[in-house]
């Protein structure tokens, strides 16, 4: 079964494979990690869980045991609590999409967020990116409009759709991933 955890340092491995992919490296900020330590640095700075971000390794753990293969994070960032917001986002590695993890993973991260009090969750596709505004629509993220020419990668520019859902919305139809934090 597919748990959602924290990341670990001993992540690093698998988050400097995964990098390879051009739409993952896109999503780290067109980053490429040169080995294992920069990758172990990335999840050290940027994958926390802390106050102002809950980074979730999604899992694929045969025995719920949390030992399993990282295949992908999902991520509430930009947590902030005045106005009781943050940013959401998430990839999977090429070989696990098509089987709808990305969104059962995003479902239980809103609800986390929901649960710490948070009011309106965040996120943002590139208008060409049919796949991630499904996942969106599918775990609650209404569409509230398109921000023209937003992202650039290398020269190109993007038109990006925001979504959001809040606390109040419907809760969607889908069943989350467990998730475990004991080693947060
Ligand atoms: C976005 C992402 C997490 C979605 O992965 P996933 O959960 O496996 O999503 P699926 O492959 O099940 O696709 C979701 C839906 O989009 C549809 N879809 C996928 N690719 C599509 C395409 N090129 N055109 C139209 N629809 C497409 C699928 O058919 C599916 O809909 P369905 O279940 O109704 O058939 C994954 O593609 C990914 O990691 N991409 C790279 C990182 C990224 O783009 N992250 C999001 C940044 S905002």
């Amino acid at each position: 079964m597919p748990i959602l955890r924290p990341w670990r340092p001993a992540d690093a491995s698998v988050l400097l494979a995964a990098s390879a992919d051009p739409e993952l490296a896109r999503q780290l900020g067109g980053r490429t990690f040169d080995d294992e330590s920069a990758a172990a640095a990335f999840i050290a700075t940027t994958y926390r869980f802390d106050g102002h971000a809950r980074n979730w390794a999604i899992v694929d753990d045969g025995d719920g045991d949390g030992d399993g293969v990282v295949v992908g994070n999902v991520g509430v960032t930009a947590i902030e609590h005045t106005h009781g917001t943050a940013w959401t986002s998430y990839w999977l590695t090429p070989e696990t999409r098509g089987r709808g993890l990305a969104t059962r993973a995003l479902v239980t991260a809103a609800d986390d967020a929901f649960a710490l009090g948070l009011h309106r969750l965040e996120l943002g596709h590139r208008t060409n990116n049919p796949a991630s505004c499904a996942v969106a629509t599918r775990a609650g993220f209404r569409a509230e409009g398109v921000e023209r020419d937003k992202l650039r990668y290398g020269d190109d520019r993007f038109d990006v759709e925001t979504h959001a859902r809040l606390a109040t919305d419907p809760a969607p139809n889908v069943t989350g991933l467990r998730s475990v934090v004991s080693d947060a």
